[in-house]
């Protein structure tokens, strides 16, 4: 197939600046106290407000430092007000009527308004894809942990390279692909041969790759569960349904792993069940006695 391989680490190296700048449009604090919403930047900010919508957004994450944030949604800004500036004044030179021109200028903001939304969804897009590595601590991604956006990303996942494969090259996960993606970590004989460093710090960490290479089904997908709950907690209101999606999800495939644990080659489901109670009743009676 001759399809365009899109990759995630590409956008991104090429969008930083727009993603940024889209991203850090400002936030409405939700009566949650979550952010709710994006919204486009208003016409104008004070430093104040600037520094403050800068450094209160999660997203601004994306770059090493706030300064660094500052500057390209500067850089950003001006680029937009010379577009408009342009789009205003080609009148002036042309013999074009006016409301031709008109036109133009309407073409433009609809061009400016397209690129907007495009970025919010390749913005939203990419922390859907950090969420669910975080939760399964899976990834189609391989690339240099160097080029990855780093903040919000786990120290080590599962690398689905068939699946990825299987979907043309695509190197994030979505919605449409968690399922499947799940399925298949949970099919993995020996996950642990698998794990990849995620973060450039390729320092050895026990807790991390047990973690991710957790073997045995029953007390990984348990683990996904608590994670899943956790982002429940702390992702902006716009991730929250793809939040809820992934906790349930755990929970459909615990279900299918104790209905038919013979899919689940090499797993020992009920002796799982059995261990995973008994540590929890430790767990209870530790902190009971505390
Ligand atoms: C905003 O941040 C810049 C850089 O840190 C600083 O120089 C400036 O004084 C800040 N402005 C306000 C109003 O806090
Ligand atoms: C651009 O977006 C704004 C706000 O979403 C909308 O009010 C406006 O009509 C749009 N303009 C064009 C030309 O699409
Ligand atoms: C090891 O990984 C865990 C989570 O996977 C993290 O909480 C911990 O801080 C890491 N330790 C080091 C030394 O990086």
């Amino acid at each position: 197939m001759m399809g365009v391989v899109v990759r995630l680490t590409r956008i991104l190296a090429l969008c930083r600046g727009d993603l940024l700048l889209q991203c850090a449009g400002g936030f409405h604090q939700g009566a949650s106290g979550f952010p709710a919403t994006w919204t486009a930047p208003p016409a104008k900010m004070t430093d104040q407000e600037n520094n403050n919508s800068i450094s209160a957004n999660p997203f601004a994450a994306l770059f090493g430092s706030i300064a660094e944030a500052r500057q390209f949604v500067a850089g950003q800004k001006e680029q937009l007000r010379q577009q408009t500036d342009d789009a205003a004044e080609s009148p002036d030179d042309s013999d074009n009527s006016v409301s031709e021109s008109l036109d133009d200028c309407d073409d433009s903001v609809a061009e400016i308004n397209r690129s907007f939304l495009s970025q919010q969804e390749i913005c939203e897009q990419l922390n859907i894809n950090h969420m669910i590595q975080r939760i399964f601590l899976i990834t189609l991604d391989n690339s240099d942990p160097s080029l990855k956006s780093g903040n919000g990303i786990p120290l080590r996942c599962v690398y689905l390279e068939e699946l990825g494969s299987e979907l043309d090259g695509q190197d994030w996960l979505d919605m449409n692909n968690v399922e499947q993606a799940l399925f298949t970590r949970l099919l993995l004989p020996e996950p642990g041969k698998f794990l990849i460093c995620m973060t450039s710090s390729g320092a050895p960490n026990l807790s991390a790759e047990r973690d991710a290479g957790e073997k045995h089904i029953v007390p990984f997908l348990f683990s996904c569960f608590q994670r899943a709950k956790k982002e429940v907690t702390k992702v902006p209101e716009n991730l929250l349904p793809y939040a809820v999606r992934c906790k349930a999800l755990t929970v459909s495939n615990a279900r299918t792993v104790l209905l038919t644990p013979e899919i689940y080659q090499g797993q020992d489901v009920p002796a799982q069940v059995v261990d995973l109670m008994l540590e929890g009743l430790q767990g209870a009676s530790k902190s009971h006695d505390l």
